[in-house]
């Protein structure tokens, strides 16, 4: 594993070993176990997005790697006056041992790792979402053990989220169903590459507009903002058109009897979520937001480390 771009790009072994990195560094934290695996190393994070998670999840999971985590703000580096990725891929290889980013476009991102020679990790695109939901599965595993068994709902909108979650399940092997509204389905091209992954580890994908039958039997519910950063504008048409989407009791009774809830977070309580669902004891966000760290870590050792 040379990047971390796309869940689409990994093994379903590199998957494996995500988890089981992200168990034994979880155990260290919790431990008090002292380790220092990327002593000496820099990771450069470049946001041209909001972000408070991501920041400081591998802002934090660097510190503790005994690494260094240098933000760079889109704002002040000089990719905001036109500096081409390219150039920006070249310079940074010299300084610094990694790269995460965050921003609009996942060509922005592929040319980073094209150009440069150091490891390279998507912190979120306006199509993925890989660390985002290699830490929910990582949660789902935690709860509720063997993945394959299992059922996953997505409901709402068929943007980054949704796009990662049919990568990462369908690699897997897990049950995926996600509803969407007509005109805010997932992407394409990422709808193909969940098909082909299904054929092998036999995933059962289902892409439809009705969230009753979406959730039903589901062992995980899953949902998110309506409205992703950048599509401000489309707010209001946004909320009328997923009014029906919404996660609350009505559509609960559909789930598996002892079902948990996710959410990547921010959530907006009222949209997409009631606060009976977000705030109930089905609700396993922080601990989904906690793990970010631990997987991030493991992510970056996998990454960064000298003879891993
Ligand atoms: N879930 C997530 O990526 O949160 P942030 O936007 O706060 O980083
Ligand atoms: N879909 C959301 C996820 C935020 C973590 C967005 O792109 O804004």
């Amino acid at each position: 594993m040379k990047h971390l771009l796309s869940i689409n790009d990994m093994t379903i072994d590199e998957i494996n070993r995500v988890f089981e990195w992200s168990e034994k560094l979880k155990r260290y934290v919790k431990e008090g176990i002292e380790h220092h695996l990327l002593k000496g190393k820099t990771l450069g994070m470049i946001f041209t997005k909001s972000s408070t998670r991501t920041r400081v999840s591998f802002e934090t999971g660097m510190y503790q790697l005994g690494g260094y985590p240098l933000f760079l703000s889109a704002n002040d580096i000089q990719v905001s006056r036109g500096e081409s990725f390219y150039d920006t891929a070249k310079v940074l290889s010299r300084y610094i041992d990694g790269i995460m980013i965050r921003t609009f476009k996942q060509s922005d991102v592929e040319q980073l790792a094209k150009y440069g020679t150091i490891p390279v990790i998507n912190g979120l695109t306006d199509l993925l979402h890989p660390c985002q939901i290699l830490a929910d599965l990582f949660t789902v595993k935690e709860y509720k053990g063997d993945l394959k068994s299992l059922k996953l709902a997505y409901v709402g909108d068929g943007n980054n989220i949704a796009n990662s979650l049919l990568h990462g399940c369908s690699k897997i092997g897990m049950a995926l169903s996600i509803a969407t509204p007509k005109g805010y389905e997932c992407d394409p091209a990422v709808i193909n590459n969940a098909l082909q992954n299904a054929k092998e580890s036999g995933a059962v994908i289902e892409l439809i507009n009705d969230p009753v039958k979406a959730v039903e039997n589901a062992d995980v519910i899953y949902t998110d903002t309506w409205v992703s950063m950048g599509q401000e504008q489309e707010k209001e048409t946004r909320i009328k058109a997923f009014k029906d989407y919404q996660v609350n009791k009505e559509l609960w009774a559909h789930a598996a009897k002892d079902a948990m809830f996710l959410h990547c977070l921010p959530a907006y309580r009222g949209y997409e979520v009631t606060e009976d669902i977000i705030d109930g004891p089905m609700s396993k966000i922080f601990d989904q937001a906690e793990n970010r760290l631990h997987v991030q870590k493991a992510i970056m050792v996998m990454l960064m480390k000298d003879n891993k």
